[in-house]
């Protein structure tokens, strides 16, 4: 007699089952689908809608705009410090052993973190937030900083250089950076006039160095130094792969100096323009030594110049192609 009873039951709930089953597979499959979709349309970058208006007000403010370490009373410091990808400004960061450091920390993009080893400095950075945290590091050495919140592509090679000084290698250290020796302005550069390269340095700041970072090294395996490795595009074929690879961006792999390389070179031709792409193209051509290699018969670029070169437009496979038949030097 229970038979029926329990037969009737047991059918129900499988059924149910299988019901929630599917529901909880469907839900799966559509966060999966999101995430899929994210990702593509937004490679390199975090989840993260950057918060325009605090960022770039707390950026132009009087403590971002110049960041570093400063002096507020006797063994007492503050070092201010940017995080962007993929890399903290300032890249190297100096304080004298025993006295306390405050430290102003924000992002210009997406979450990173900053920490120090053998302190309890470890904070999370947020874009439109400023985070502090003090500290007193009373053994002079050498650390190496890194981004530990993922960011990007560049992620893992975003690192920072800290150093805590002995008295006496911290006074020796301000007498050098009193004195800096004014460099002299080779003829290409006076060609060029400091305003225009001073200009590019500025955009390249913004649009260029989180990836190819300041110092123009680039990040290995990522992103390819810009020191020291231009000589390819000196020819008169370069000059116009060079333009378009800022126009219409690269990808695909490359080798620059021996190494190679396998990231994605933006296209600038439209948030850029023809004058800026002009600017920081004779801004790299001569920063970090790149002026020595140029010829004497080398010209500044120019906008007009630029917008010849923007027709026809080009997909980033074939600037990449182009690239790849120039003659190495
Ligand atoms: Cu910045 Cu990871």
């Amino acid at each position: 007699m229970s038979e029926p009873e329990t037969a009737a039951p047991r059918h129900l709930m499988s059924r149910y089952e299988w019901r929630w089953i599917v529901i909880a597979l469907a839900g799966l499959a559509v966060f999966l689908a999101m995430s899929i979709g994210f990702t593509m349309s937004h490679p390199g970058r975090l989840p993260m809608t950057p918060q325009v208006d605090p960022v770039r007000k707390i950026l132009s403010g009087p403590m971002f705009s110049h960041p570093g370490v400063t002096r507020l009373g006797p063994h007492h410091y503050r070092a201010v410090v940017i995080a962007r990808q993929f890399s903290f400004d300032p890249a190297s960061i100096k304080v004298p052993a025993g006295a306390r450091v405050d430290f102003y920390l924000t992002s210009a993009d997406v979450v990173h973190g900053f920490e120090l080893p053998d302190s309890a400095v470890n904070v999370e950075l947020f874009p439109g937030y400023v985070a502090h945290v003090s500290a007193t590091f009373r053994k002079p050495g050498r650390f190496l900083t890194a981004c530990n919140q993922y960011c990007g592509i560049g992620h893992q090679a975003m690192l920072g250089r800290f150093e805590v000084l002995s008295k006496a290698a911290w006074r020796k250290s301000l007498t050098a950076a009193a004195a800096p020796a004014a460099p002299a302005m080779s003829g290409v550069m006076a060609a060029i006039g400091p305003a225009r390269i001073a200009d590019g340095k500025a955009i390249f700041a913004v649009s260029c160095a989180g990836c190819h970072q300041a110092t123009g090294q680039g990040m290995p395996g990522a992103f390819p130094p810009l020191a020291g490795t231009l000589g390819e595009y000196n020819g008169p074929a370069g000059r116009a792969v060079l333009a378009h690879v800022l126009l219409f961006g690269m990808n695909g792999p490359l080798n620059a100096g021996g190494k190679s390389y396998n990231g994605v070179m933006p296209a600038w031709a439209a948030q850029l323009g023809d004058r800026k792409i002009a600017h920081v193209l004779d801004y790299i051509e001569t920063a970090w030594g790149n002026a020595k290699a140029l010829p004497p018969s080398f010209k500044p670029f120019t906008a007009a110049g630029i917008a010849h070169d923007r027709v026809p437009a080009l997909t980033p496979a074939a600037v990449a192609a182009e690239h790849a038949r120039l003659p190495a030097r």
